[in-house]
């Protein structure tokens, strides 16, 4: 501990996991395996995102998700990134995950049914046509971009069912989320600017979607919802962006990039592909744990409300605590020394913390194991294997764990 302590001091801290670097090399592992043996509660005094403390074990990120009075979603927001807080001309673009109680339970209501199991099967008969339609436009043994091809289009198709977004613009949807998920942004205030404009133009977009919309009968689709909601037809035209950037942005970055991890994931453990292509009923567990694996959303941020003490260290009002969930999805004391492999059939991966838990615990989650579920039934029933064909580029960021391209070429077994 002491050594961490005095390590942590440096100009470069080691420990300061919030450097993009860890994230596009690929080098998390490591500083992380060190923090959840030595400080799964460590303080880290500078950072390009200011002072917070690290939570990279599993029992403490629990903890803090369990007590969202203490630690609040809204005090500074959901990520690490806070340049703006103290900036009284800053836009905000309020959204649910942001909000504490009571408004966020009643937004977070308005937008639940959504994502109902009986919803979910309406769904899945369209998640499934596109996904094969996808998979069947796929170049047989030639070099393609997973990313790309798939992930992206898939993640986007499903976004597009779920507003019913016009079909032709649903890459739209993806370059709006693409601008807003990228916290490195936030250092730089031409980019800032371009993504302020670039969440207004998505905003007007949705805005025109609304107003042909209103006075209607209430349609399965979340503008239609959130039009007949008590909670959300109210809201001024920034909380209206930001709750809409908010539902492009939970369910985009984070399932595509699950579906580039299941590629690169299952050619990196050619015993678990084989598994799975063996023994197709074992896919419902494949996605958890495809989840858990590539956890892609690094983190979420709480701020302290009060001082309080957690696993032993004092922290006071206004800190700042990052839950590295990619961390607390390694805990060897939960996953066990293997944590860091993928086992499709990995008797607890469903505990996984890549959804986060407690009252902000992901409202799609049903809908991003559906569609992930599909993709692995559809490669299973076309008999198809992704095989890796280069290195994969990676995002070059601490929030969004994910790639930005995946080389691969196609076969079957
Ligand atoms: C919240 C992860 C897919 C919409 C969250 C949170 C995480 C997360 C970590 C915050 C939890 C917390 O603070 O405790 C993921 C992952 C996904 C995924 C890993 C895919 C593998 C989706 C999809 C949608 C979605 C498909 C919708 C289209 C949301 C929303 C929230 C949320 C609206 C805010 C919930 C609240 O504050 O009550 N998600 N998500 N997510 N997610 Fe997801």
């Amino acid at each position: 501990m002491a050594t961490l302590a005095r390590e942590a001091t440096r100009a470069t801290d080691p420990f300061d996991v919030s450097r993009p670097e860890l994230y596009r090399d690929d080098t998390w592992r490591e500083p992380f395996a060190r923090l959840r043996a030595e400080a799964p509660v460590h303080y880290v005094p500078e950072s390009e995102f200011g002072p917070y403390w690290s939570v990279s074990t599993y029992k403490p990120i629990v903890e803090v998700e369990s007590l969202p009075d203490l630690y609040s979603s809204e005090a500074g927001g959901i990520t690490i990134a806070n340049f703006d807080e103290d900036d009284p001309n800053a836009v905000r673009m309020p959204m649910f995950i942001a909000r504490d109680r009571p408004v966020h339970t009643a937004q977070r209501r308005t937008v639940s049914p959504a994502f109902t199991p009986s919803e979910m099967t309406r769904m899945s008969a369209d998640i499934r046509h596109r996904t094969a339609e996808v998979l069947d436009r796929l170049p047989w043994g030639q070099e393609f971009d997973w990313v790309d091809t798939v992930s992206i289009e898939l993640t986007t198709g499903m976004l597009a069912i779920l507003f019913d977004f016009p079909w032709e613009d649903r890459r739209k949807l993806t370059f709006w989320s693409d601008w807003a998920g990228d916290i490195e942004i936030i250092k730089n205030d031409e980019l800032r600017q371009q993504r302020l404009m670039h969440m207004y133009e998505c905003g007007s977009y949705f805005r025109r979607l609304w107003n042909e919309r209103v006075n209607k009968p209430l349609q399965p689709d979340l503008i239609s919802m959130m039009i007949h909601s008590d909670a959300m037809r109210e809201m001024d035209d920034n909380e209206f962006i930001g709750n809409l950037i908010l539902l492009i942005v939970g369910g985009n970055d984070t399932t595509r990039n699950t579906m580039s991890g299941l590629a690169y994931g299952l050619d990196k453990y050619p015993d678990q592909r084989g598994k799975l292509e063996a023994d197709p009923s074992l896919i419902p567990n494949a996605v958890s744990e495809l989840i858990r694996w590539q956890t892609p959303l690094a983190h979420m941020r709480r701020t302290a409300t009060q001082d309080t003490e957690l696993m032993g260290q004092q922290i006071k009002a206004g800190d700042k605590l990052a839950l590295w969930y990619i961390s607390g999805n390694r805990d060897e004391s939960v996953f066990g020394e293997d944590a860091d492999k993928l086992i499709v059939d990995r008797s607890n991966a469903r505990r996984h913390l890549a959804f986060g838990h407690g009252i902000h615990r992901c409202v799609g989650a049903r809908l991003a194991e559906l569609q992930i579920g599909i993709l692995l039934e559809e490669m299973a029933i076309r008999r198809m294997r992704v095989n890796v064909a280069g290195a994969p580029e990676r995002v070059s960021a601490c929030f969004v764990h994910g790639y930005r391209k995946l080389p691969v070429e196609i076969s079957k077994y």
